[in-house]
């Protein structure tokens, strides 16, 4: 059986779906273009979190940290899990115009991959029909793994502006695309994409901007960083924050280098968790992020990251006497850390 859903965008328009009951409204919305924010589609992230006026649903499976009893009591639901059971109207967290970047699909070949460190490959992709593939800085892509029939979300780690799109993908050892990057993977190999997804990009710069990012995280920051330099009329001051387990896991430090250069105001500081290290600042990033950096909580700041140290970073800055405002994050998460 299909229910009507209304969904209620934030400029006030509302754009009506038809959702199966065994479908996600996530699903429902997606098929019909209609981009309402995700990210890992597992009820782990609560990016999705939207909250329902009208109608019944089965509320699926998710864990607290996305959604919490409370808050379903209160009428809130994650559209990624949620099942209609009646016509329904939705409030959803995002404009209609930021909606209707519909995800496409599209092609991609191997130019280059190179190991950058033990641990990380960097992927660069030539895109069919690049003109049609649009992202904003801080997105992602579903990216398939060849000969099966699974995907794996990257983030972009270059401007938009760029011809040929670059990926960061951290080694895992046993994972599918791991695996298929380290034994099979050669130039010229096609591989689908799906996208871009996500609500983790670059808003307006009118605020001092922090940027944390952990491990592969970089890779949306870099996005990011190559965005803002592309801006004639910056005029914030920029900074990043770059944690690592091992120094010898710090990647793209010429770029990093280069932005000092390319931005009106940037700098950047290296961080590594290993007690044994040698190097300059050493612990987490929580450890060295100054009281200024975060003004009276109107600097900016988004966190990138794997999900202990994405948490790790939200309680720090919830804990803050003036926690900021504007504030973004992405979890890489796994899908297979991603079950509750
Ligand atoms: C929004 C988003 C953006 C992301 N962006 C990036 C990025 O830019 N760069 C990046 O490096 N990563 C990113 N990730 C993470 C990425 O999508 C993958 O999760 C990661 O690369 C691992 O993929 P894999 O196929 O190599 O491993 P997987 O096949 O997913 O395996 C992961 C781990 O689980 C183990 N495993 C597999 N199956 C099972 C099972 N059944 N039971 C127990 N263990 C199992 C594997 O051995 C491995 O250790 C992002 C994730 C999200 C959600
Ligand atoms: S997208 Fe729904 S909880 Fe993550």
């Amino acid at each position: 059986m299909s229910h009507k859903i209304a969904l209620a965008f934030e400029d006030g328009i509302t754009q009506f779906i038809q959702c199966d009951e065994n479908q996600t409204i996530a699903d429902a919305a997606y098929q019909a273009r209609i981009n309402i924010p995700f990210d890992c589609r597992d009820g782990a992230c609560g990016t999705c979190k939207s909250f329902c006026e009208a109608g019944d649903f089965d509320e699926g499976s998710f864990i607290d940290d996305a959604l919490t009893e409370d808050e379903l009591e209160s009428g809130y639901l994650l559209t990624c899990q949620s099942k209609p059971l009646s016509d329904m109207v939705i409030q959803i967290a995002s404009t209609s115009e930021q909606a209707k970047t519909s995800a496409s699909l599209a092609k991609g070949s191997i130019r280059s991959l190179e190991r950058i460190s033990p641990g990380v490959f960097k992927l660069s992709l030539a895109i069919e029909k690049r003109d049609e593939l649009h992202y904003l800085p801080g997105q992602y892509i579903n990216v398939s793994v060849p000969t099966w029939d699974q995907s794996r979300s990257y983030s972009f780690s270059c401007s938009p502006s760029k011809n040929e799109v670059t990926f960061l993908i951290k080694l895992t050892p046993g994972g599918l695309m791991t695996e298929y990057l380290k034994e099979e993977a050669k130039i010229g190999d096609e591989l689908n994409l799906v996208g871009p997804m996500g609500t983790f990009f670059l808003r307006e710069p009118l605020n001092p901007i922090l940027l944390l990012a952990g491990g592969t995280g970089l890779a949306p920051i870099l996005a990011i960083l190559e965005s803002l330099s592309e801006d004639e009329l910056l005029d914030v001051p920029v900074r990043l924050m770059y944690g690592v387990t091992q120094e010898c896991d710090l990647v793209e430090l010429n770029k990093l280098d280069a932005f000092r250069d390319s931005l009106p105001d940037f700098d950047y500081l290296t961080v590594v968790s290993d007690p044994d290290s040698q190097h300059e600042c050493k612990g987490y990033v929580t450890d060295h992020i100054a009281p200024e950096m975060l003004g009276n909580g109107d600097t900016d700041v988004y966190l990138c990251g794997p999900p202990l140290m994405v948490e790790a970073v939200r309680k720090f800055l919830a804990a803050q006497e003036n926690p900021p405002q504007n504030f973004y994050f992405e979890k890489f998460t796994s899908p297979v850390s991603a079950v509750s």
